[in-house]
């Protein structure tokens, strides 16, 4: 990455590694630190198909962003939206339409500093820094106010999120406290790690991942705790399943491992 990291918020410890930034490098980004790239390369080393399955979500995520803009969706509420890179849903929906609002919402300051360098002059776009528990003040911003209407069917992004959520958090709950503030017509699209999910290395990459990331554990759900966060939405054809089944375009939405495109699961839900 650049030498200069006048961008980097004062708060930051580059020392201890973050989901947004480990994620970053994984996906060829530039916005990551020594302690980021060490961890990232350690679980590459003992999961290797770790890059593919981040490719794979992106991969989802614009299709599922393409899909809600076929079906009339034109603002979006992006929570744990992480650090821009190749492919962020501002641009995929925006040259699908350049009338199409989006909000990101993450509670990494880099993630968030990054998108505000990034989405300079962009009147459409923009971010703000929260903890998606903080339902009521991300639906209160400024942000929100001014870019979403809550009579218009909203797109809702909670991708590669809920896994760093516990239990104990009531996601479920906190999901239904997004669900009730957005109109009927609203689509939820949401990606999670499969605990069903058994490619080389995975437990102990996620073993060494929590190990590293005190305060952003990893907690894999199977597929009947990931269907309970759709609760109030129904699913969208072909349901929840492995990302690449999820209306793949072509063989780029496939990994050659079998066992990675198992890794997330991925599904898109509409409120009725
Ligand atoms: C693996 S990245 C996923 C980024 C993007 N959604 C994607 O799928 O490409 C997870 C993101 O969730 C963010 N995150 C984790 N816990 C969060 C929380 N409690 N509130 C808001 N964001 C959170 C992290 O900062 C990180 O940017």
């Amino acid at each position: 990455m650049s030498k200069d990291q006048s961008w980097v918020p004062v708060e930051v410890d580059t020392t201890v590694p973050s989901p947004a930034r480990v994620y970053d490098y994984w996906l060829g980004g530039g916005h990551n630190f020594q302690s980021d790239r060490a961890l990232a390369e350690k679980i590459i080393q003992l999961m290797p198909g770790i890059r593919d399955a981040a490719r794979l979500n992106r991969s989802f995520l614009r299709r599922a962003a393409l899909f809600m803009v076929e079906s009339g969706v034109r603002q979006f509420l992006d929570v744990g939206s992480g650090i821009p890179t190749v492919g962020n849903l501002h641009e995929i929906v925006q040259e699908a339409d350049p009338e199409c609002r989006v909000v990101y919402v993450d509670k990494d300051p880099v993630a968030v500093a990054h998108s505000e360098l990034l989405l300079l002059g962009n009147e459409r776009t923009t971010v703000l820094r929260a903890d998606l528990r903080d339902v009521d003040s991300i639906f209160e911003s400024e942000q929100v106010s001014r870019l979403i209407d809550l009579d218009q069917p909203v797109g809702l992004f909670m991708l590669l999120l809920l896994h760093f959520v516990p239990d104990d958090w009531k996601p479920v709950s906190v999901l239904g406290e997004y669900r009730d503030r957005l109109p009927r017509g609203s689509f939820l699209a949401l990606s999670h790690v499969a605990a069903e999910a058994k490619p080389a290395g995975m437990d102990e990459a996620v073993q060494t991942y929590n190990a590293k990331s005190a305060q952003n554990q990893a907690y894999l759900r199977n597929r009947d705790e990931v269907l309970r966060f759709f609760d109030g939405y129904e699913l969208v054809e072909p349901g929840l399943v492995g990302c690449p089944a999820w209306r793949p375009e072509g063989c780029g939405d496939f990994s050659p491992t079998a066992e990675i495109n198992a890794v997330p699961w991925c599904g898109v839900g509409v409120k009725s």
